[in-house]
């Protein structure tokens, strides 16, 4: 891990390091992955406009915000289920790699191998968010948000994308399991108390995944659960999984207090656009509603590059997040890979941001023209 100097090399560390089947499950997306591989080609398409004679010395840094509160910089990490067959540690090593890199921004899966009251422990002083997934057992949905407020997570990313399990076709193959035990930590609890599986098997004819969604997650929902997840967590709502204006306009009328445009990191449906190219889509019609100063938007898929993070934060996104990349640096090095991919990263975005002339966060802006203004939207 000394030697790795980019995701790839993490990504590449992260083949060799992990079991097939853990390693084909990260990877996967959706059937013959083509916007798996656009999420990530598609940044080419967006050149960056240098300038010369910048000033290094000038540079302020990588603060911004995130609803509202003092964050150390736009990138962080995004929720990845099943953290643990990265490393034995599993989120523990996530949140603690987080917590020790400058109190990284970070938003834990419903489906993590270690519970969350755990996890939260080990990351005092990081911006802490929870995904969301919905059990079909009311009871366990509305006990799960209270002890997440409980634990210190200060806002709620609801997936709004998962209603069935993308076709993945490594773990169709390989009849993805988890290994022996492991399990989805956060349901422990509920097993004896209301039945709620926590196990994932595969029965050999289907991922163990897939058929854990079409039995335990509840299909039957729609826009208003926002509200009910409100009222009883008490906790603000990100709409996760927007990928179009309509949906965008949508949860905004249901009452997420904040947009994610992501699509699963290419896991769900096939040749869709890359997320990147709907970005500017979403920051419009929220310009054009006057609801842009009062939702914020936030971004992931395909990021590997500083450069991506630029070019997603001049289209109008508020904060960037990273999926695989932290599962690769987990396998590679656990805690210490997360620091360093993240160190990587954040220097990676400094580069970009000195040489296009933007020396803190805000100058980084359409308004700028620090890219070609005919390739934004
Ligand atoms: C995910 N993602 C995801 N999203 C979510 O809302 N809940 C989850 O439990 C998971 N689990 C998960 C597992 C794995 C292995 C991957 C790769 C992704 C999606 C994730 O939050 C994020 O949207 C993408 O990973 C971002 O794309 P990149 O950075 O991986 O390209």
């Amino acid at each position: 891990m000394d030697r790795a100097v980019s995701v790839k090399d993490f990504e590449q560390l992260a083949s060799e390091n992990l079991h097939k089947h853990a390693y084909d499950y990260y990877r996967a997306g959706a059937n013959a992955a083509i916007s798996l591989n656009d999420n990530v080609e598609k940044f080419r398409n967006i050149p960056l406009k240098t300038r010369t004679f910048v000033d290094p010395k000038k540079f302020k840094g990588l603060e911004t915000t995130i609803m509202g509160q003092k964050v150390s910089s736009p990138i962080c990490i995004a929720s990845t289920s099943f953290q643990k067959m990265t490393n034995e540690d599993g989120e523990l090593a996530m949140a603690r790699g987080a917590q020790a890199f400058n109190h990284t921004t970070f938003m834990l899966s419903s489906w993590s191998n270690v519970p969350l009251e755990d996890v939260a422990q080990q990351a005092p002083d990081c911006f802490k968010m929870f995904q969301i997934y919905l059990s079909k057992i009311p009871d366990v949905n509305k006990d799960l948000w209270i002890r997440v407020k409980n634990s210190g997570f200060t806002a709620l990313g609801l997936t709004t994308d998962t209603q069935m399990l993308g076709k993945r076709e490594n773990d169709l193959r390989n009849g993805f399991s988890l290994p022996e035990g492991l399990n989805m930590a956060n349901y422990n609890k509920y097993n004896k108390t209301h039945g709620q599986n926590q196990d994932i098997k595969s029965s050999g004819k289907d991922s163990g995944l897939s058929e854990y969604v079409k039995n335990h997650k509840d299909q039957n929902i729609g826009w208003e659960i926002i509200n009910e997840i409100k009222k009883i967590s008490g906790l603000p709502v990100i709409a996760k999984g927007i990928m179009c204006k309509e949906d965008a306009l949508t949860a905004i009328e249901y009452g997420a207090d904040a947009l994610f445009v992501s699509n699963h990191g290419a896991r769900q449906l096939d040749t869709t656009p890359a997320t990147i190219e709907v970005l500017g889509e979403v920051i419009e019609v929220l310009k054009e509603k006057g609801l842009d100063k009062k939702i914020e938007v936030y971004f992931d898929g395909g990021i590997r590059r500083g450069t991506d993070v630029f070019k997603a934060l001049a289209i109008g996104a508020k904060a960037v997040f990273l999926g695989r990349p932290i599962l690769w640096a987990m396998a590679a090095g656990g805690q210490k890979g997360v620091e360093k991919v993240l160190k990587i990263m954040n220097d990676e975005l400094k580069e970009t941001m000195i040489r296009t002339g933007c020396y803190c966060i805000e100058d980084i802006s359409k308004n700028g023209v620090k890219l070609e203004e005919e390739k934004l939207v």
